[in-house]
């Protein structure tokens, strides 16, 4: 298993302070919080800054799972933030101890594993922390979805931050198709200041059908597959990945 991941972004608390403006409420936690209707106990592995997590506590009993302070301390700050459980841990690894109803990795968290065998280290996590009954949901882009194959990109715009105002914010990527590897630079620019943050990192990209095998060896079977947050079915062109799923 490879270390632990140190991906600046979320590590460094210089960079996470962004995670937000960057990253708003959207069709994917619409979506969870619609599945979650009748959990009555939630896990959220890799919760990052914990918008969804702490929305998800309001009625529930939530465990949030990071291995980012940095990220944690936003999560733990906002409102709602004091009714989750938040975890400093490992989704590899991590064993609470307890089952749940609902398992999430949202935020693509689980395109941050770069190797097979961490993907099924997490995918191990989330079978042995659902019910019985329960069910898990996770989001990786699609390798198939024409704009991914893009092999350079880069993109810039502006970002309002509720303390720093207006935020440049800019990324550069760069997708290896042999490996699935799109290694990124993000960069975020406070207008008012001039200050200038940036940190690089790595995710993977996976084929829906490797990933239909990796869940049948992790125990888990997968009821639907979509394709976008909207509930389209999956094709081989789709943007996401999304597989909801239970213990098999
Ligand atoms: C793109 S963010 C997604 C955060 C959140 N789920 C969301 O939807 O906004 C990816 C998160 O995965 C976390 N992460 C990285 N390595 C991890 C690991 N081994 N186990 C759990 N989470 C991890 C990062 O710290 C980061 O908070």
């Amino acid at each position: 298993m490879s270390k632990i991941s140190d991906d600046p972004l979320y590590r460094d608390p210089s960079l996470a302070q962004f995670y937000d403006a960057a990253n708003r409420w959207g069709p994917d936690f619409d979506f969870c919080m619609t599945l979650a209707e009748g959990a009555q106990s939630v896990l959220d592995l890799g919760c990052g800054t914990g918008e969804l997590t702490a929305a998800l506590a309001a009625t529930r009993i939530v465990t949030g799972v990071d291995p980012a302070v940095a990220m944690l301390d936003i999560g733990r700050a906002r409102p709602g933030g004091d009714r989750v459980e938040w975890i400093e841990g490992d989704a590899r690894t991590v064993r609470l101890g307890k089952r749940y109803d609902l398992v999430v990795l949202t935020g693509h968290a689980f395109q941050v594993f770069l190797t097979e065998e961490d993907q099924r280290a997490a995918l191990a996590t989330i079978a042995v922390h659902l019910n019985p009954a329960g069910r898990f949901v996770f989001d990786t882009r699609n390798p198939g979805f024409q704009r991914e194959r893009n092999v350079r990109h880069s993109s810039v715009r502006q970002l309002e931050h509720q303390e720093l105002g207006v935020i440049e914010a800019s990324g550069e990527s760069h997708y290896d198709e042999a490996t699935g590897v799109l290694s990124y630079e993000n960069g975020y620019r406070v207008l008012a200041t001039g200050e200038h943050f940036a940190g690089r990192s790595k995710i993977l990209y996976t084929p829906r059908d490797k990933l239909s095998g990796l869940m049948r060896d992790a125990g888990l079977t997968v009821d639907a597959w979509y394709g976008d947050w909207e509930g389209n079915p999956f094709h081989t062109q789709s943007r996401e990945i999304i597989p909801v799923g239970r213990l098999a």
